[in-house]
């Protein structure tokens, strides 16, 4: 057989291109940990968790037994055919953890499914035909889901949804004038949005539902001001508007608490979970009350491979382990101490214009400090500087201005601190060559 490195030479050829060369994208033979070791014999820290999926750490010892001893007995449902433990007691488990009174499920495979779900939930249930969603959200790239996505205009390039949904500013934490009160400044712009889309564009009655990122992910980690988001729950509530919170990103300890919803003390009618869900494997789910769920009748929606039993038992695994190391507050705790130490950097280094934080999801804005541009360019060269030095970042933001840092929730600090001295390498390599 031939060396698999002269086919990632050309993987170009094989895999779409649309797809094939994310950043960063380097081979990897092995995973373990907050670590991934590359082709080259190399170990890289990782800082992305496969973009916010492995919480508890690659391939922990628990989660690798765990698939062994389900695949043992059953590999595939589908829930629709046959009945399983595994998916009733996730269930269970998960209501534990979610807020509020979330707690029937519906089990797919991806964030984007699990969106698609919460959408022809909340228009099923409201016979309303419209969605609000917010400029810079990210929800994936199914038709339905990319209808209420704006981080980026290129995801929808030749692909506007022919279903309308419409849009607001999300919160402007950036554009708060010197002097005012952050948290008093985005709620009443929040309001003048709200009243300006009802007052000239679509009637609250139509509207089935406002969906959210509770803190903003692809589109740059912008943590809102709870009164914000608790503001946005009002304004549903007074026009019998269901609220959605994308949990994709913000789930499973991501945010030092079990939910963004919880961080917020705000409880959604519906919400979206994956990523962190299974350690790695593909599972998501829309979630509900009992009572929501049950206005949505048999056979409206349905899935093959949504909630396999080895994912599901994985699952388990992952909330046992999130549970037994502590690590939602392991996420608190860990990701002040990173924020504390990205602060000194931004002294530093004026091309840090921003840190912004909740648990261990964590943005670094980088900005050109002579023009103050907000600046990708800069983003890409220190990403690679970092890989040299053996730390992997991913990026994120409108124009890729934001350092996005998100290591398995198992990181200590003596990692954070080994990572962030690769990162600061690589800054003063980039400022050297400017
Ligand atoms: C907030 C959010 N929603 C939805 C998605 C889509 O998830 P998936 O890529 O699993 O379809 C993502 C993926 O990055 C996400 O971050």
């Amino acid at each position: 057989m031939s060396n698999w490195l002269d086919l990632y030479d050309d993987m170009g050829n094989y895999l779409a291109p649309s797809m094939a060369k994310d950043h960063p994208n380097i081979p990897v033979v092995k995973e373990e940990g907050c670590y991934y070791y590359g082709v080259d014999g190399k170990q890289y820290l990782d800082f992305t968790s496969g973009i916010a999926v492995t919480n508890t750490g690659h391939r922990h010892p628990k989660i690798v037994q765990s698939i062994k001893d389900a695949a043992d007995n059953l590999v595939h449902g589908p829930s629709g055919v046959i009945m399983y433990e595994s998916i009733l007691r996730l269930s269970e488990e998960l209501g534990k953890v979610l807020p509020g009174n979330l707690d029937c499920f519906f089990f797919a495979n991806s964030g984007t499914e699990a969106i698609e779900g919460a959408l022809k939930l909340a228009k099923f249930v409201t016979k309303r035909p419209y969605v609000v969603s917010f400029t810079g959200c990210f929800h994936g790239r199914s038709m339905g889901a990319l209808g209420v996505t704006t981080s980026k205009s290129k995801y929808r390039k030749f692909l506007q949804p022919s279903h309308l949904s419409y849009q607001i500013p999300y919160a402007d934490v950036k554009g708060c004038p010197e002097g005012v009160d952050q948290e008093v400044y985005c709620v009443e712009q929040l309001e003048k949005d709200f009243k300006r889309l009802f007052n000239h564009q679509v009637t609250p009655e139509e509207v089935a539902a406002v969906i959210m990122e509770p803190v903003l992910g692809e589109g740059g980690y912008v943590i809102p001001p709870s009164a914000w988001v608790k503001k946005v729950r009002e304004i549903c509530d007074e026009h019998g508007i269901l609220l959605i919170f994308d949990e994709v990103q913000t789930g499973f300890g991501r945010t030092g608490e079990w939910f963004a919803a919880q961080y917020h003390d705000v409880t959604p009618d519906i919400m979206a979970i994956a990523k962190g869900i299974a350690s790695g494997l593909p599972l998501s789910a829309t979630v509900a009350s009992k009572e929501l769920m049950k206005k949505w009748p048999l056979g409206m929606h349905g899935t093959t491979f949504g909630g396999n039993p080895i994912a599901c038992s994985v699952a388990l695994t992952t909330l046992e382990i999130l549970h037994e190391e502590n690590l939602v507050e392991n996420s608190k705790v860990v990701g002040a101490y990173a924020r504390e130490q990205l602060l000194k950097l931004k002294e530093k280094y004026s091309i840090i214009s921003d840190v912004r934080s909740a648990g261990l999801m964590i943005g670094i804005e980088i900005s050109n400090p002579q023009t103050g541009e907000l600046d990708g360019q800069a983003v890409m060269k220190i990403l690679d500087y970092a890989l040299e030095e053996g730390v992997l970042f991913y990026l994120c933001g409108n124009v890729g201005e934001v350092i996005r840092m998100i290591p398995p929730l198992t990181i200590t600090k003596e990692q954070i601190d080994d990572g962030l001295a690769m990162l600061e390498k690589a800054i003063q390599r980039y400022l050297e060559e400017q």
